[in-house]
């Protein structure tokens, strides 16, 4: 039995987690800076850093009490080593390890979109090998054939702004706050797709993406109805604009998932990052299981946006090759395909 403390401070959230073997999740906590950043309209680095480094210990006491353990009962400590910010990670990497060394316990360097990748297995219900992943992410839109733990190959990827990204970006034309999905989301239930923007690359044969035209479709629009220049936007242009979007980015998505499963003839799909929390992608991919016949696995809707609990998986996963003592190791720009394999 393996209890592994997970620590995610790669971006703008504090997530600390205890996963068990046979338990599963004993507890986690979280703190989302979102509202330190909101008047900046994104994060910003330098306090993000700050903010990790007064958040972090508390938030670590405060998950061992919940899940009622000892910080002696741990037996692995797994970290976010990237990619990230390099000051936020360092504050992650720090700690992770000044706890490892003083309890001589390994340390895990876990790299951020594996612990996504694994996120679905935080439910009940385990993703079946192999898989197709489409992690959509506020920093990334990929595809990715999953053979087994730890054999990730990069079959698509944006060329560009990231999914989340583009929503973000195109929310805060609209006047929204950071970070922009959840808003066009909440927005889009109240709106219909009239405006029809384009979805780039959709009939392109390959899985590569690109979101980066939507800012300039958006933009666009807003001129042609004399909305631009932060004029104030009516509810229902509003509404409608973010459903237009929401459509746009959501029928890549669920276009290019279809044609990588058809292409690799693989029939189970993980759809995870925080843009799978989106109900209108959800439901366009769940059509897939009717007409393709496949299973799709999500992680549970808390765990979609940055936590620990998808560390502290992952870090679990990959305790057997984990290495004692010291292992400082940080790399904002870390790619999965440069991730070591887990051996049989
Ligand atoms: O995975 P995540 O927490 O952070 C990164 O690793 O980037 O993803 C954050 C992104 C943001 O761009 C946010 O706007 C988007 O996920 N997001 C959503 C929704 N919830 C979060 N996008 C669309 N619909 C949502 N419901
Ligand atoms: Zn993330």
């Amino acid at each position: 039995m393996t209890t592994v403390l997970g620590i995610e401070t790669s971006c703008d959230e504090t997530g600390i987690a205890l996963y068990r073997t046979g338990d599963g999740l004993l507890a986690h906590t979280l703190y989302s800076q979102i509202e330190l950043h909101k008047i900046y309209g994104g994060v910003v680095p330098e306090i993000a850093s700050r903010d990790h480094l007064k958040r972090i210990i508390p938030l670590i006491m405060e998950c061992l009490n919940s899940a009622n353990i000892s910080i002696n009962d741990i037996d692995a400590i797994a970290y976010t080593a990237g990619p990230g910010l390099m000051g936020t990670l360092l504050v992650g990497a720090g700690v992770a390890n000044g706890i490892a060394y003083s309890l001589n316990k390994p340390v895990i360097p876990i790299h951020h979109l594996e612990g996504h990748l694994l996120s679905p297995l935080l439910n009940s219900e385990s993703p079946q090998f192999p898989f197709i992943a489409l992690l959509v992410s506020g920093g990334h839109s990929q595809i990715i054939a999953v053979e087994k733990i730890g054999t990730y190959v990069l079959l698509g990827d944006s060329l560009d702004d990231a999914a989340g990204e583009a929503f973000d970006k195109t929310a805060k034309m609209l006047g929204l706050p950071y970070p922009g999905g959840t808003h066009i989301a909440k927005l889009a239930t109240n709106g219909n797709d009239i405006y029809k923007l384009p979805r780039p690359m959709l009939h392109s044969p390959g899985l590569d993406m690109s979101f980066s035209g939507l800012k300039t479709a958006v933009l666009t629009l807003l001129k042609q109805l004399n909305l631009h220049n932060n004029s104030f936007i009516p509810e229902k242009i509003k509404c409608d604009i973010a459903k237009s979007i929401e459509e746009a980015i959501t029928d890549v998505l669920a276009y290019k998932a279809q044609l990588a499963l058809a292409q690799s003839k693989v029939t189970n799909l993980v759809v995870c990052g925080g843009v799978s929390a989106n109900t209108t992608l959800r439901h366009k991919l769940n059509l897939l299981k009717q007409t393709h016949g496949i299973k799709i696995y999500y992680p549970p809707l808390k765990f979609c946006t940055d936590n620990g609990a998808m560390i502290a998986v992952a870090g679990h996963a990959r305790y057997k090759m984990a290495q004692f003592n010291y292992n400082f190791k940080v790399n904002p720009r870390w790619t999965l395909n440069e991730l070591d394999p887990i051996h049989d």
